[in-house]
């Protein structure tokens, strides 16, 4: 999964200027998909961290994901009405652009403070017999 959405993102910021929007509007819209996934995979973590709340020592990487997530669903909204072209208001562009941009910047500070889990991943600590 969080291969598919590396990929997924990595895509989005090569097509994201054109010249064909219809592949990295398709792109954008496939990611909410992935992203639920992710999010009903990592459902315990989250349930966990929003009850504890500062209590609990990854509340800030929780605050972190909230505001990624946030960011990214601003950014796959605003995609919609330059796409389709519903409006030629210039604050959509740039409300895409600026969100987009932001959202590529937090994905790489995620996988970093998620880079022991991703170890784990890659990596599985072999099984003691
Ligand atoms: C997380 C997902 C997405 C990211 C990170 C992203 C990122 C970007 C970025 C950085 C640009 C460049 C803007 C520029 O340099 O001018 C762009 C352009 C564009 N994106 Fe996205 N995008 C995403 C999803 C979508 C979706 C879902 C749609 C359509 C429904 C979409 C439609 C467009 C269009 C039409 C443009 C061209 C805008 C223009 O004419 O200035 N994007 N995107």
């Amino acid at each position: 999964m969080p291969t598919t959405l590396l990929v997924a993102f990595a895509a989005e910021f090569i097509t994201r200027e054109g010249p064909d929007y219809a592949i990295h509007s398709w792109i954008g819209i496939a990611l909410v998909g992935v992203i639920a996934l992710h999010l009903v995979g990592n459902a315990r973590w989250i349930k966990h961290v929003w009850n504890r709340k500062r209590r609990h020592r990854e509340f800030g990487l929780g605050v972190l994901n909230a505001t990624f997530g946030a960011v990214v669903g601003v950014c796959i909204i605003s995609g919609f009405p330059l796409w389709l072209e519903w409006s030629d208001a210039p604050a959509w562009a740039t409300v895409h652009q600026v969100t987009g941009l932001a959202s590529i910047l937090l994905m790489f500070v995620h996988l970093w403070k998620n880079r022991t889990r991703l170890k784990g991943l890659v990596r599985p600590r072999a099984r003691r017999v």
